[in-house]
């Protein structure tokens, strides 16, 4: 059994159906088999100023209640909100102090995010974003890192910087791996197959949201985009159907060769409708539970003040070993 860690920005209102299919689902499955601490990473929200200090807490608020509607059992796993526990930053420190200017500006995320920006006009924390998000990890000595595709780069600095940090200073940190899914881990925009799904607002017809109801769901499937031809068939030249079986695969629990069987001669139409029947299918359930859980509030405080004493009590652990190892003069 190892110790998993994952966290998700606070930057919507919900999740939307890629984070449930490439993250959430992942998360619920390794709880069964590994301790697991899933962090609502709200300091990673304000690396991309300026940002609405309401929508921010009504959103870290939410988003610890998309955890406990998506299956996170708090019982047993450790869930909790980044800021409330101030090693993070502590350790983000002495990473950064490990780091170095290129490895950081190779980040893709980061070239993404930035493009387009005057270079002297870019968030300091945007630049330096992986380097808290590797001191998530390794604050609790996590073996096991589930996410999705678009992190795998992040990942690997952190295994950098852990191997880096082990060899300077003495064995402390195990070098964590990633979990990403075989399938799931990358889910495309329903209006751009080329584009993953993503919480930019942007491209509103591209995106289904944890909490769009049945008519918003058969709207945004009926006008995704699709392939030439009317063949229900999953291949590499038809990244849209390709995408949209993907989705129907994981959710149904259905293979993708039985869909293509079950869709032969019954064209995008019909294919499109029963999508979303199953989408409707799982949004429900979590709708309902996700009201409960927000509904009442002192409930949500105390798991969330009980997430954060745990984790506390964990990532202190590490930090004294951290302190000690550098020469701070307090362990
Ligand atoms: P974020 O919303 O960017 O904080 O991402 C939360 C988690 O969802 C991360 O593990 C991401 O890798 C994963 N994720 C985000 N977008 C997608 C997507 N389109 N498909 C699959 N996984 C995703
Ligand atoms: N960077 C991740 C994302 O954008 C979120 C994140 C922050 C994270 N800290 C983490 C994911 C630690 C896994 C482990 O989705």
């Amino acid at each position: 059994m190892g110790r998993v860690f994952s966290g998700v920005k606070p930057t919507s209102d919900v999740p939307h159906l890629g984070n449930y299919i490439g993250a959430f689902r992942n998360f619920v499955a390794t709880q069964d088999v590994h301790e697991c601490l899933f962090c609502v990473v709200d300091l990673h929200a304000i690396t991309v100023p300026p940002w609405d200090p309401k929508d921010l807490n009504r959103r870290t608020r939410r988003l610890a209640a998309s955890f406990i509607a998506a299956g996170i059992d708090p019982s047993r796993s450790t869930l909790f909100v980044q800021s409330d526990v101030h090693h993070h930053t502590d350790l983000a420190w002495i990473l950064t102090c490990i780091s170095r200017m290129g490895e950081l500006s190779r980040m893709t995320q980061y070239k993404d995010k930035s493009r387009g920006q005057d270079q002297q006009g870019v968030s300091v924390g945007l630049f330096s974003y992986p380097l808290l998000m590797a001191a998530d990890i390794l604050a609790y000595q996590a073996n096991l890192v589930p996410i999705g595709d678009d992190q795998r780069q992040h990942l690997e600095l952190t295994r950098d910087l852990a191997e880096r940090f082990n060899r300077e200073f003495g064995e402390t940190f195990p070098v964590p791996d990633a979990l990403i899914a075989e399938h799931g881990a990358r889910i495309m925009a329903l209006d751009d197959p080329t584009r993953k799904m993503d919480k930019s607002t942007e491209h509103p017809q591209g995106v289904i949201w944890m909490d769009d109801d049945e008519d918003t769901v058969r709207s945004k499937v009926s006008r995704a985009v699709t392939d030439s031809g009317r063949d229900v068939v999953y291949s590499r030249d038809k990244p849209a159907i390709a995408n949209l079986l993907e989705m129907f695969s994981l959710l149904a629990g259905q293979s993708i060769p039985d869909l293509e069987t079950r869709f032969t001669g019954k064209g995008y139409s019909d294919f499109k409708s029963a999508l979303t029947d199953t989408i409707v299918e799982y949004l429900t359930p979590f709708q309902v539970r996700f009201a409960e859980v927000l509904e009442d509030t002192d409930q949500l405080d105390e798991i969330l003040d009980q997430g954060a004493e745990r984790a506390q009590r964990l990532a202190s652990s590490t930090m004294k070993q951290v302190r000690e190892s550098i020469g701070l003069r307090r362990p």
